[in-house]
């Protein structure tokens, strides 16, 4: 590693970024060490103006596009090379940990503000992201900020989209855009270098596998519906079974189905229902309609697609009496990340001598839209058992340094080139 380089990496400062997260983390708290800071919330909010603090105490210039992406830039030398991006993001799930998505964040800041502190002159533009709704746990789907960035979809996809409490993502996202005013506006799918995510692992491999980073080389496809079931309310106690359409029980048929359907000996498919909104919601009325999501993952194309494909006429027989429809909400085809960053993020560990292995992702995470548009590759550190999407998720502060040193050095090698 150039000794510059090095000099930057020494100024990666592991307290600062602990306390960071330690500040974070009160932005949403909630019992049991953990985050609920969903997507264009005050919450939310208060966490972008907290990053935007810290980039503004650096003079680091702030922007922000249409679908609220917050990006900080520390410029480069050359007005005329492609930046190198990286990041991830603050939302949080209801239940989310202190980790998810805003390490990514943190380190990115950190590596922009250890090179800024070494004096050092990068070639590139490095860019820090913030991806709006990456969770998808109030506005569906997930990795939103990302898909409409990189142009895979557009805002107008997604604007009337509403929460459980009905308010649109439309008035919730101007309510973030107008709080940020100091942001200047950017437009979608700048041409950008390279990008690299830092992120908690989410599973347990590296934990067990005692190393301190993951040198991550895809991430395994998804799939996500919207299943309704629309039956008719009856009276509990006075309507015979045999003249029932009850939409909550043809549900529990459907979702049973598709466990059974879903059902890999192998243990590698990953089957899910996690969301379910039911009318009119009574203890004694029949449901008259059911809204409930499917969340299917597979790390093979061919598999994730006909496993996808089956789960309308599916949801249909199993459904009978009710009516049935099926929505696709979200297909990501697996992706394989670029070999040459790959190489960069797995050089960096070696140089810093730090103990890694190359691993997928089961998670997704918006690096999946970016290596639709750079080169793009995934720096993991571990999480203890591999906990997430949960209050209890934790991380070690020496392996987030250490993460956040291997993104430092990564940076500078794409950012040089
Ligand atoms: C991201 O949180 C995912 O659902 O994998
Ligand atoms: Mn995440
Ligand atoms: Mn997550």
């Amino acid at each position: 590693m150039r000794e510059d380089h090095q000099e930057a990496v020494a100024r990666v400062d592991g307290a600062r970024l602990w306390q960071r997260h330690a500040a974070m983390a009160q932005i949403g708290a909630i019992p049991g060490n953990g985050v609920d800071r969903a997507a264009f919330s005050a919450e939310d909010i208060r966490a972008r103006r907290l990053l935007v603090s810290w980039a503004q105490a650096r003079n680091f210039p702030v922007e922000s596009d249409a679908i609220g992406n917050l990006f900080v830039r520390r410029p480069g030398t050359d007005p005329g090379a492609l930046p190198v991006l990286s990041g991830s993001h603050m939302d949080s799930q209801p239940r989310g940990g202190r980790f998810d998505g805003i390490y990514g964040v943190l380190a990115a800041l950190e590596a922009l503000e250890a090179i800024d502190a070494a004096g050092l002159k990068t070639r590139r533009s490095i860019e820090l992201v913030a991806w709006s709704n990456e969770e998808g746990g109030r506005f569906q789907p997930c990795t939103m900020g990302s898909a409409v960035y990189t142009g895979a979809r557009s805002v107008d996809d997604f604007i009337d989209v509403r929460d459980n409490a009905g308010i649109a993502l439309r008035d919730a996202l101007a309510a973030t855009l107008a709080a940020l005013p100091e942001a200047r506006p950017r437009p979608f799918n700048m041409p950008a270098a390279a990008y690299i995510e830092a992120h908690i692992e989410q599973g347990p491999l590296l934990e067990k596998q005692a190393k301190t980073i993951g040198i991550v080389t895809g991430i395994q496809g998804l799939r996500w519906f919207n299943v309704e079931v629309f039956g008719k309310t009856d009276h509990a106690g006075t309507t015979p079974l045999g003249l029932r359409k009850d939409a909550l029980r043809a549900s529990v048929a459907i979702i049973a189905a598709l466990h059974e359907f879903t059902h890999d000996p192998q243990d590698i498919t990953r089957f899910t229902v996690g969301r379910m909104l039911v009318t009119p919601n009574s203890p004694n009325s029949v449901a008259s309609h059911v809204l409930f999501s499917v969340d299917v993952r597979h790390p093979d194309t061919a598999t994730i697609v006909r496993l996808g494909e089956a789960v309308e006429p599916l949801a249909r027989r199993a459904g009978a009496p009710c009516d049935v429809k099926v929505t696709p909400t979200l297909h990501d085809d697996p992706c394989i990340f670029d070999a040459a960053v790959v190489g960069t993020i797995e050089r960096a560990a070696n140089d810093l001598a730090v103990p890694a292995m190359r691993l997928p992702s089961g998670a997704s995470h918006d690096a999946m839209y970016m290596a639709r548009v750079c080169p793009t590759g995934m720096i993991f550190v571990p999480c203890e058992k591999g906990v997430s999407h949960n209050e209890a998720e934790n991380a070690s502060p020496e392996d987030l340094a250490a993460g956040a040193r291997v993104l430092t050095a990564a940076l500078l090698e794409l950012a040089n080139r």
